[in-house]
């Protein structure tokens, strides 16, 4: 931690701002095997301990709930992984009442849960439905079998068939949030053909959402290891960007909108955004979430924090029973006070990954009691003048070409 437990923490708005309901995300930090590219905070060989972490989150729900002081309204939930799907059922029923007693679900709450193909079928989709899952992501990578293989997913496209198949019938469709389906391209080997063929055969699918994110070769990772000794091929990034602008107009043409850098969704019969990631909205917009199990972050009352990673000293931690003043809990070790400055530079930083959003000029003003020219002038104007930004009364976004630079952009704003 590095303010002591006692800082009141700040507000990062000016005094009047409403702040929209809280998100909370839940870390299951399960995995059969860990892939060659994967480096979030998740653990192979340890399912032994799925029914201790399960009721040690349970604890860590309903300690903050009471560190709160009364049921705060939650509009989203996020199982996210590692595996969620490797959590039996009756864990899931526990950690909803658990959740139901200690916050104050909104109506229409997206409640999210990540789902490896392969690690579930008709029975156990059901069953998170009858619970109140109304989303589910799979992580679906490639349609390709060499690639699946560099990439150790244990599955095949024939198990991502059937668990859209067994989704779909479960009721995860367009009378809920639907289905998201994660694909990554820019893999060594892949050419732009065998791009092409996965997404057609992921479109084929009709999910209601798309995330399509560029490798990124992660420190510690066996297929970073695997490129630096010179045992696969460095991914042309002139051609990941060549897969990323053919991704871009697929997906315009069969109906998808693009609206972060990563992410596409439809919205046939709904209203435009209505199958947008509202949790990750929450994120990008700089708003308050909490983060749940070993290794989450949260970001609330004034306060970025994050929990202690190591499942079993998760468990361990939660043990003692000792609440916390709010948003911690017994297994929080690192926390920040944020500033009034560095809410408004990450405000800038997440919000310009919306890409037909980015960050709006009326909202900007509301929370912090300036416009975007009295705050940013200087970096906005060096961003349009580079191409990268498109800045109006609305608000400021990335330009087109601004989306595969984003990183430069963001640069203002550290
Ligand atoms: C929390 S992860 C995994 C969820 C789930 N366990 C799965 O693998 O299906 C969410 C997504 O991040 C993406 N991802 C993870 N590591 C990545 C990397 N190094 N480069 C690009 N995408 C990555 C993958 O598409 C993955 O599905
Ligand atoms: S990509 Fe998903 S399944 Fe693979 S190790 Fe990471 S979290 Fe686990």
């Amino acid at each position: 931690m590095d303010t002591p437990l006692s800082a009141p923490g700040c507000p990062p708005a000016v005094a009047g701002w409403v702040a929209p309901p809280l998100s909370l995300y839940l870390h299951l930090p399960f995995c059969q095997v860990r892939c060659a590219y994967c480096d979030f905070n998740t653990y192979a060989g340890l399912n032994d301990l799925i029914p201790a972490y399960a009721a040690a989150l349970e604890q860590e729900i309903r300690a903050v709930g009471q560190a709160a002081g009364a049921k705060l309204p939650v509009h989203t939930i996020f199982f996210g992984g590692g595996t969620p799907s490797l959590v039996p059922l009756e864990h899931y029923s526990a950690l909803f009442a658990a959740l139901r007693q200690s916050f104050d679900l909104t109506p229409g709450c997206e409640i999210t849960l990540e789902a490896n193909p392969g690690t579930v079928d008709a029975v156990y989709l059901a069953g998170l439905r009858a619970l109140g899952v109304n989303r589910l992501s799979f992580g679906v990578q490639s349609a390709h079998p060499a690639e699946l293989k560099l990439l150790d997913r244990l599955h095949t496209f024939e198990d991502v068939l059937n668990a859209v198949a067994w989704a779909r019938a479960a009721g995860f469709d367009a009378t809920a949030y639907g289905l998201n389906l994660d694909l990554i391209f820019g893999l060594p080997h892949q050419t732009l053909a065998d791009w092409q063929s996965t997404l057609r055969r992921v479109l084929a699918l009709r999910p209601e959402h798309l995330s399509l994110y560029a490798l990124s070769l992660e420190n510690g990772t066996p297929l970073r290891a695997w490129v630096y000794q010179g045992l696969l091929p460095l991914p042309d990034p002139d051609l990941a960007a060549d897969m990323y602008h053919f991704a871009a107009e697929a997906l315009a043409q069969a109906g998808y909108a693009q609206y972060e850098i990563s992410n596409w969704a439809r919205s046939d019969g709904h209203s435009p955004g209505y199958f947008q990631c509202r949790h990750n909205l929450q994120y990008w917009r700089n708003w308050p979430y909490l983060g749940l199990g070993a290794g989450a972050h949260g970001c609330a009352a004034g306060w970025r924090y994050s929990n202690v990673l190591a499942p079993a000293a998760y468990i361990n931690r939660l043990a003692g029973g000792e609440v916390r003043p709010y948003p911690f809990s017994a297994v929080a070790v690192e926390r920040h006070a944020q500033t009034h400055a560095e809410a408004m530079n990450e405000t800038m930083l997440l919000g310009l990954r919306l890409t037909a959003e980015g960050v709006r000029e009326a909202d900007f003003a509301a929370r912090y009691g300036l416009n975007l020219r009295a705050a940013f002038g200087r970096q906005l104007r060096r961003l349009m003048a580079l191409g990268l930004l498109a800045w109006d009364s609305e608000g400021a976004r990335l330009t087109p070409g601004g989306r595969l630079l984003g990183n430069r952009a963001f640069q203002e704003f550290v």
